[in-house]
């Protein structure tokens, strides 16, 4: 779209997966990419519970870490939540908000995601701001529209081209093999970066990288890649075993 374009990313996202016996996969994935050029950054999202463990294992690799989700307060009485300083303190530079599986089964909103977001950049950390329509609003012909909303509702004030990326994912592509064809990939991020544009202006609306997520594997990581306005991807189930997670990151190879 334009001469400016983003570093791309490719973020795997474990979700409720891992164990220590998971440290083995960062070990051959941190081996794997040891000299080879690169032309995207990589980023792991493990559980909280095994975040510092691997940031032990990644801290002088090019593997950077992430957490999956946050609230939005320092500290305080939040059972079972953890902080953005948290994650900054046991390593991580990023933190995915707004999942559709948060949205889903935690009844996040876009209010809720975009205070998430906030928090996010307050601890200095860069917010994977997540959109994407459901399969009825797809078949609706509302996809465009949906995840117009989304982006809007869900940036907070304090988003920059530095500390955020968003991520289209599709919640009927996710975890089911299925993916959008690449004009529809094509259609959608073209229109979130006009939202991006709109939203921070040209040069900063540019210069965030808009990841595509659901269902991307090494035998379709290519050609979703090479999509315009795609700038990297967020892996879920295939990011769990290194051999898969490196088959994806080929594409920036
Ligand atoms: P998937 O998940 O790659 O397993 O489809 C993607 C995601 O939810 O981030």
């Amino acid at each position: 779209m334009a001469s400016i374009t983003p570093r791309p990313l490719v973020a795997g996202n474990w979700k409720m997966n891992g164990t220590t016996v998971s440290l083995k996969e960062v070990r051959l994935l941190t081996g794997m990419l040891k000299g080879v050029r690169l032309k995207c950054d990589v980023m792991v999202c493990p559980p909280s519970t095994l975040l510092s463990r691997i940031n032990g294992l990644t801290k002088s690799s090019r593997v950077s870490l992430g957490g999956q989700d946050c609230h939005d307060q320092v500290n305080g009485a939040h059972t079972g939540d953890v902080s953005t300083e948290m994650l900054e303190d046991a390593g991580a530079t990023a933190v995915i908000v707004g999942h559709s599986e948060r949205r889903a089964d935690h009844g996040e909103t876009d209010t809720i995601v975009a205070s998430k977001a906030a928090a996010a950049h307050r601890a200095g950390l860069v917010s994977i701001v997540c959109i994407g329509e459901t399969l009825k609003e797809r078949k609706a012909g509302e996809t465009l529209r949906r995840v117009g909303a989304q982006l809007k509702k869900s940036l907070p004030a304090s988003a920059n081209s530095k500390n955020t990326v968003v991520a289209y994912e599709p919640v009927w592509a996710i975890g089911t093999g299925l993916t959008p064809t690449t004009d529809e990939i094509r259609a959608v991020h073209r229109h979130v970066r006009k939202g991006l544009i709109r939203a921070l202006g040209p040069k900063a609306g540019l210069l965030v990288p808009i990841l595509y997520g659901g269902s991307v594997k090494p035998s379709n990581a290519e050609e979703l890649m090479a999509v315009e306005d795609v700038n990297g991807a967020l892996v879920g189930g295939a990011s769990l075993k290194a051999a898969d997670f490196i088959g994806i990151i080929k594409a920036y190879t």
